[in-house]
C-alpha cells in the first residue's frame, strides 16, 4: 500500500500544533506537556491536592499553564474585548448551557460570569486545559470563536472556555479555586 501524497500534510500540521502548544506553556507550568501526558503520574504528584500560583505578571490578554493533579490547568487575564464577547453570547446559543464551573451551583447556567472568577474578577478564567471529547490539550487563542481550539478533532471553545463547535460535548471544567491574595491564586 502507498500512502497518498496528503496523507503527509495532517501528520506535519499536527507537529506544527504542538510545537505551538508547547511554545506558549510559560512560567512556573513549563512542561512538555506531550511527553507527561503519556506518563503515569507518580506518588508526589498525585500527593499535590492543592497549589498556589501567583498571577502577578500576567498582563490582560496573558495566560499561564500550570499542571495540577497530573493536569494542564489554564489560566488567563481575560482582555475586555474577550469579556465582552464572551457576554454578548446568548445563552440558547450555547452548545452546553451548564456553567460547570466546581465553585457554584451544580445547576448554574454558563454565563460568563459564572465562568470566570466572579464579581470583581470577571477578567480572571480558570480552566482544565483538557478537550472534553477525547482528552487533547486545545491551543489557546485560537479557533472560531478566539478561545481555545483543539486541534485533534476540531472542538472550538469560545473566550469563556465553552463549547461552541466540534465533536466535544462540555465546556472546559473550571476547577476549585480562590484567590487567596490579590496576585495569587490557589487551585484545589
Ligand atoms: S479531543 Fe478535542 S476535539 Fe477530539
Amino acid at each position: 500500500m502507498t500512502q497518498s501524497e496528503g496523507a503527509g500534510e495532517p501528520t506535519r500540521r499536527d507537529f506544527l500544533y504542538i510545537a505551538t502548544g508547547m511554545a506558549g506553556v510559560v512560567g512556573a507550568g513549563s512542561f512538555a506537556w506531550p511527553f507527561i501526558d503519556q506518563m503515569r503520574p507518580d506518588a508526589s504528584t498525585l500527593a499535590v491536592s492543592s497549589i498556589e500560583v501567583n498571577v502577578e505578571s500576567l498582563e490582560p490578554g496573558m495566560s499561564l499553564t500550570v499542571k495540577w493533579r497530573g493536569k494542564p490547568v489554564f489560566i488567563r487575564n481575560r482582555t475586555e474585548a474577550e469579556i465582552e464577547e464572551a457576554r454578548a453570547v446568548a445563552l440558547a446559543d450555547l452548545k452546553d448551557p451548564a456553567a460547570r464551573n466546581a465553585n457554584i451551583s451544580a445547576a448554574a447556567e454558563a454565563t460568563d460570569l459564572d465562568r470566570s472568577a466572579g464579581e470583581g474578577k470577571e477578567n480572571w478564567l480558570v480552566m482544565i486545559g483538557v478537550c472534553t471529547h477525547l482528552g487533547c490539550i486545545p491551543l489557546g487563542q485560537a479557533g472560531e470563536f478566539g478561545g481555545w481550539f483543539c486541534p485533534c478533532h476540531g472542538s472550538h471553545y469560545d473566550t469563556a472556555g465553552r463549547i461552541r463547535k466540534g465533536p466535544a460535548p462540555e465546556n472546559l471544567p473550571v476547577p476549585v479555586f480562590s484567590f487567596v491574595s490579590d496576585s495569587v491564586i490557589k487551585i484545589g
